[in-house]
């Protein structure tokens, strides 16, 4: 079930029961948004995002249904690894900055594909994994992103060529071309124009004597989170028809593979947060509630990327505005911002102390982006099914 569908006597029994906060989460929920992507995109093999959620019980849960994992260092091998994962098969290495120490613990594990996007991390992988298969990153649009990916990520595709010859004569095995479009991508062609451009650097290779045989279409698939436009269906069937456009001959005769690393569409809208307000303030004529998760908890995506989640009370009182703020030192810790990351009052059912506060498509980049600042711990899972 769609945890955010739950009924408030649900919530408080839940809440009676574990404390706040928690997070209410819907396995049922993952294995249908895991499914619905695969059906959407049937010749992909998709190895979730472990950064998205790392919860041990969301791994189980991935691995049974045949998801492999993108993992980002030793932590979420280690994580993936007890969920299940055989590390040659359902691992990929994915993230283009590694710690050497993790990158000899991967290859010693058995881990054989590994991303990059400059000559240093081919120096690195050759030395201390040597003879593994790479793919190599490439800088694309991010454009209509909510998380801009490529400020920091990706090989110019000029450079594409030089790369993965590099790699090659270092003994590596370029195996394939991967890009990520940004997270919350909303602009599908953002996947199309990334295909291009990756065939493109696919001939170039072919040319220079380095035949490629795999496509890493990276994450990006959206959530809805309070009322985007968002078709995932339409999306997928874009995609596919560029895959044929682009790859259409690789495919049919077997000489491509096609993977893709989605984090936030698995995960983020499986999960709820229920929060209490633990003290409640007047402040500049303004009411301000202060509830026990907040930026450096749960939210940190509000301040680094205006993500607005949706929020309900679970009370009846006359509609008031509200600041929300966390309960750190921080005067930063207000999580009711507005899409320029300025403070604004939400308008929410009147609430008081140990009232509760449910926030919707809370199951990405949440828990796994939450700090321990102040000694507040992160919040507890519980599963409704
Ligand atoms: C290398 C890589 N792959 C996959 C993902 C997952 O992206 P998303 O959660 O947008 O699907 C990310 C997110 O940062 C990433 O950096």
């Amino acid at each position: 079930m769609n945890p955010w569908e739950l009924p408030r006597e649900r919530i408080e029994e839940l809440v009676r029961e574990h404390g706040t906060p928690i997070y209410i989460v819907s396995r049922e929920k993952i294995r249908r948004n895991f499914r619905r992507l695969d059906r959407a995109l049937p010749a992909v093999k998709f190895y979730y995002a472990v950064k998205a959620n790392p919860c041990p019980e969301i791994l189980q849960t991935l691995h049974r249904e045949g998801c492999g994992f993108d993992v980002a260092s030793q932590g979420e091998i280690l994580a993936a690894v007890a969920a299940g994962a055989n590390p040659r098969t359902d691992l990929l290495f994915a993230d283009t900055v590694k710690d050497p120490k993790q990158i000899g613990y991967a290859h010693g594990i058995g881990l054989d594909d590994f991303t990059y996007d400059n000559a240093s991390e081919i120096t690195q992988i050759a030395r201390l994994a040597p003879g593994v298969n790479v793919h190599l990153r490439l800088i694309v649009s991010n454009e209509g992103s909510v998380a801009n990916l490529s400020h920091k990520f990706g090989a110019p595709p000029q450079q594409a060529v030089e790369l993965l010859t590099a790699a090659r004569d270092a003994g590596l095995v370029p195996r394939g071309i991967s890009f990520h479009v940004g997270s919350q991508c909303l602009e599908v062609e953002r996947y199309c124009e990334a295909l291009k451009l990756t065939r493109e650097v696919f001939d170039r290779a072919a040319e220079a004597g380095i035949p490629l045989e795999s496509v890493d279409i990276g994450g990006g698939f959206p959530v809805v989170y309070e009322n985007e436009p968002i078709d995932l269906e339409a999306m997928c069937t874009r995609i596919r028809e560029c895959f044929e456009e682009y790859f259409g001959r690789y495919i049919r005769e077997n000489a491509c593979r096609l993977v893709a690393e989605p984090g936030r569409a698995i995960v983020g809208d499986a999960v709820i947060l229920v929060s209490k307000v633990i003290s409640e303030s007047v402040r500049d004529g303004r009411n301000w509630l202060y509830f026990d998760d907040g930026i450096y908890g749960s939210f940190l995506e509000v301040l680094l990327y205006h993500m607005r989640y949706p929020l309900r009370g679970e009370t009846d009182g006359p509609q008031t505005p509200y600041v929300l703020a966390g309960p750190t030192c921080d005067s930063i810790d207000v999580f009711s911002r507005d899409a320029t990351g300025g403070i604004e009052t939400v308008t929410l059912p009147e609430m008081h102390l140990d009232d509760l506060l449910v926030a919707g498509a809370m199951g990405a980049y949440t828990f796994s982006e939450s700090t321990r600042f102040n000694g507040f711990e992160p919040p507890k899972f519980v599963f409704i099914d």
